[in-house]
Parts: structure tokens; C-alpha cells; sequence
């Protein structure tokens, strides 16, 4: 049974995302579109999650400060953006190689401001019950987006996480807006 508390779930899964980006780094040549698949998929729900359950929750907290949560979706956008760029580059190519660097240090910054600024502050506000009923919806949104899609036996769940990853986290951060009856969900 994997973490409920939002604030332990969300540092469990940044550990994932620095293991991921570690994964595609040593990755040998043929293993390499793989690790970076992996890495992409998880990047997509995870900020999706966060886009859709945890920074409205982090904008309540932190009313006086609204700014802090208004830099992380910019840095979430602006991870969108490299990502793009990194689809339009070989795997493997000088190219990649750069841009995929310069995407692992701005991911990482990302995530270490989360723990620094957001989560702190999530964890200030609200006893322990809220903070499992937050890390439970993150991890029933997450679950609408299966990581790993069989091609040809595809639910249109599945179907979510084909193609670009902008598309991906955008399609995700829907799916999961609709189910929670959210703003714009009608
Ligand atoms: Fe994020
Ligand atoms: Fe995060």
C-alpha cells in the first residue's frame, strides 16, 4: 500500500521522477525511447494530478500568497514546452541529449520548489484527515490514466496517453476535472 498523506505521496513520486530521469541517462541506446516513454507518462499524470487536485488546494492555503502557485503552473507549462521540443529531437542525438538535460534540471528545480513552498504550507494548514482525503483523490486521478497502454487493446482511458505530451497532460488533467465534477466539468 503506497503513501495516502498528499505531502509523503507527492515527495514519494518526485523520488520516482529524479529515479526516472536517471533511468533514461544510463539507459543503453536501444533501451533509451523506452526509459524516455516511461519518464514522459509519469511526468504527464503526475503534473496533471497536481494541476487538477493539488494546486487549487495549494491556492486556498496560501490566499496571501497566490503567487507561489501561479510560478509552479508556469514552470509546469514551461516543462510542457521542453517536452515538445524534446519529441521533435532524436532519441540519443546531441540534441536530445542537451534539451533533455536542461528539462531534468528545470523538472527537478520544479519539484524541490513544490517541497519547499507548497507542500509545506499544505501541511500547515490541514490535520492529517485532509491531507489523506487530498492524497486519495490524487491517486483516483492518477488512476484514470493507465501508465501502461496495450496497443491494440486500448480503453478510451488508455487512448489518453497516446501521443504528445502536452496533449497527454491536458487530455489526463480533463478526464480527471469531468470525474471530480470540477470547474468546466459540465
Ligand atoms: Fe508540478
Ligand atoms: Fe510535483
Amino acid at each position: 500500500m503506497g503513501e495516502s498523506n498528499v505531502v509523503d505521496l507527492l515527495i514519494q513520486q518526485h523520488v520516482e521522477i529524479r529515479r526516472l530521469f536517471g533511468e533514461v541517462r544510463d539507459a543503453s541506446a536501444e533501451q533509451r525511447p523506452e526509459a524516455f516513454e516511461r519518464l514522459v507518462r509519469f511526468l504527464a499524470v503526475h503534473e496533471a494530478a497536481e494541476e487538477e487536485v493539488v494546486h487549487p488546494e495549494a491556492r486556498q492555503v496560501l490566499a496571501k500568497d497566490a503567487g507561489v502557485v501561479e510560478a509552479l503552473l508556469a514552470e509546469e507549462n514551461d516543462a510542457k514546452q521542453m517536452l515538445s521540443e524534446l519529441e521533435r529531437a532524436e532519441v540519443g542525438s546531441l540534441d536530445f541529449d542537451a534539451k533533455f538535460a536542461m528539462l531534468e534540471r528545470a523538472v527537478l528545480a520544479h519539484a524541490d520548489r513544490e517541497e519547499t513552498e507548497e507542500l509545506p504550507a499544505l501541511r500547515a494548514e490541514h490535520d492529517e484527515l485532509r491531507l489523506q482525503a487530498i492524497g486519495v483523490a490524487v491517486k483516483a486521478a492518477e488512476a484514470m490514466a493507465p501508465t501502461h497502454p496495450h496497443p491494440g487493446l486500448q480503453t478510451p482511458a488508455e487512448n489518453l496517453l497516446v501521443g504528445p505530451f502536452v496533449g497527454m497532460v491536458d487530455r489526463v488533467r480533463d478526464v480527471v476535472r469531468h470525474a471530480m465534477g470540477g470547474p468546466g466539468s459540465k
